[in-house]
């Protein structure tokens, strides 16, 4: 175990109790990841900046102070009611960029998959995205074509050499609007040498910091550890997304992840915040899978995306082809859901 993972220990965080197969719902939420057919009106999207309540009584007060009609309530795959998300605005300007984190020390749970995705939609709706491959093993980098043996410069030597500039870095990728810093094996080297540097964990931090005002976004990849990596990652960061598979084994180590998250936030960054859950790899048509993300609303609330990504092997393919699923198969569901994650994204954490 490693000095970062020995955080949790002594803690009262507690692993998540045993699936209790609970009455199942009598509406069965929809299969789809996106948003479910528009049948009905929906539900005013809760911004966590501003009340409910305060939504309700602006949409009271537009309609003239008659009460709305009561409305059927459209059930999303979280099983709360849908929301509307709000089209992201168009912005003239770019910069003061948000930092977010993809975290979760378990692997194979759509780190990779989820920032490359992601930030391939907030480039589609005219942000400027800058993804950072914090992962030795370099996914972020080959899922976007680019080949780890044939790279001049990586994040490795970023962190190691105060002479090298992050635009010397920055690769563009194939999707406008979204540049890449890349990283292949070198990577795991830093974790070692950073143990001798003064300030180790604010390393990524001070890289960073030149290029916000580039960029609206920057999203880091982070590899599947609690590590020195992982906590320079959310040391530089303002929030975190935390990819969940939507299996139970999935939900066990996420109270180990939520201590690390806290003890990060009180020693090091008292900015960071959770962003959001993001259920992926989610089969509606199965009861487990239904049940597990009723655990996951259960346990996270509101921080819960309401968008989830279903299982496809579309998502294997496009990083097969090396490009993003909103370019491999733009009308796919998978690309919607993704597009819809953005819109969340955007609504809960940058245009406001
Ligand atoms: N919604 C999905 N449906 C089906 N397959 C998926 C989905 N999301 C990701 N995958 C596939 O699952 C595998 C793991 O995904 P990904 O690399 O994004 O996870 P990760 O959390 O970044 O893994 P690691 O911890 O190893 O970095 C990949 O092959 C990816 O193509
Ligand atoms: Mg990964």
């Amino acid at each position: 175990m490693n000095e970062y993972a020995s955080w949790s220990s002594g803690s009262s965080a507690t692993e998540m109790p045993p699936l209790m197969r609970p009455p199942m719902p009598s509406v069965a939420p929809p299969v789809t990841g996106t948003a479910p057919a528009q049948t009905a009106e929906p539900i005013p999207f809760p911004r966590r900046d501003g009340p409910v309540e305060q939504a309700v009584e602006q949409a009271v007060e537009q309609s003239g102070g008659e009460a709305a009609p009561a409305q059927e309530t459209v059930l999303g795959p979280t099983g709360r009611p849908w929301p509307t998300l709000p089209e992201p605005r168009q912005i003239g300007i770019h910069g003061n960029a948000r930092i977010i984190s993809m975290c979760n020390q378990k692997g194979g749970v759509g780190k990779t998959t989820t920032t490359i995705n992601l930030g391939a939609s907030l480039a589609e709706y005219g942000r400027k995205v800058l993804l950072v491959d914090f992962d030795p093993q370099g996914s972020l980098s080959v899922g976007l074509g680019m080949n780890p043996h044939t790279m001049d410069m990586t994040v490795y030597n970023l962190l190691m050499q105060r002479d090298v500039a992050i635009e010397d870095v920055i690769v563009p990728t194939e999707v406008p609007g979204m540049d890449l810093l890349p990283s292949n094996i070198d990577l795991s080297a830093a974790e070692v040498q950073l143990v001798h540097e003064v300030a180790r964990e604010q390393t990524l931090s001070r890289i960073l910091e030149a290029a916000k005002n580039d960029y609206d976004v920057i999203l880091i990849d982070c590899q599947p550890s609690l590590g020195l990596l992982t906590v320079n990652a959310l040391t530089a960061s303002d929030g975190v997304i935390v990819p969940l598979e939507c299996e139970y084994f999935a939900l066990r180590g996420v109270a180990l992840l939520n201590t690390t998250i806290e003890k990060v936030k009180e020693r090091l960054n008292p900015k960071l915040r959770i962003d959001g859950v993001l259920g992926t790899m989610f089969d509606g048509r199965t009861l487990h899978g239904r049940e597990v993300m009723e655990r996951l609303v259960d346990a996270w609330g509101d921080d819960v995306f309401h968008t989830v990504i279903r299982r496809t092997v579309k998502f294997s393919d496009s990083t097969v082809a090396g490009e993003p699923i909103t370019t491999y198969a733009s009308a796919s569901p998978g690309a919607e859901a993704y597009r819809n994650l953005a819109k969340e994204v955007l609504a809960r954490c940058l245009d406001v």
